[in-house]
């Protein structure tokens, strides 16, 4: 059975262990501080009582911004990741915000057609911005008309 559940500080070795395994983007100290960070949400993905995926959001007044998005390597192309987005952009939506906005590596082509397929179009490039020297590409989803 799949379920989305909260993630909270106690937790967060889970949180590193994943990203340990997958893409290695932050550090035990950074993790603490996505926790400790104001309208910054963790949510997890859970197949049974396993989590196969997690996304780091963080709720600016009426705009969210996802600063991490990951689905576990022995998980995916099976839906999981659009099980989480889907979640995330109803979510979104209930509480009247008006777009979703991340970053995503140039080089990262898999990430670039997940996000493509939800509708998030490229609004600007962040040159040399990660550490191997690619670009990133400033993608939003509209979620209102506004
Ligand atoms: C991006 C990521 C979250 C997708 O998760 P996932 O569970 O594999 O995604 P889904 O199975 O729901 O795939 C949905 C769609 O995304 C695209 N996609 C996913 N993996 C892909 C791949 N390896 N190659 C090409 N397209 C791919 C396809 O359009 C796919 O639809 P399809 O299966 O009908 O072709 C996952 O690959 C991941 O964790 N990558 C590493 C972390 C990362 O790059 N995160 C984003 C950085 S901001």
């Amino acid at each position: 059975m799949i379920s989305i559940k909260q993630i909270n500080e106690n937790e967060i070795d889970l949180c590193y262990e994943l990203d340990s395994n997958t893409i290695s983007l932050w550090t035990k100290k950074q993790w603490a501080n996505e926790f400790k960070k104001e309208g910054t949400k963790i949510i997890g993905l859970l197949l049974e009582n396993l989590v196969i995926g997690i996304c780091v959001f963080q709720v600016v007044i009426d705009e969210v911004q996802i600063n991490y998005f990951v689905v576990n390597q022995n998980f995916r192309k099976k839906g999981f990741g659009s099980y989480l987005m889907d979640y995330l952009i109803k979510r979104c939506k209930k509480l009247n915000i008006n777009k979703l906005l991340l970053e995503v590596s140039q080089s990262n082509i898999t990430a670039e057609k997940f996000y493509n397929r939800f509708d998030f179009s490229t609004v600007g490039i962040r040159k040399n911005y990660y550490k191997d020297g690619s670009d990133a590409l400033l993608k939003e989803k509209k979620l209102t008309t506004k």
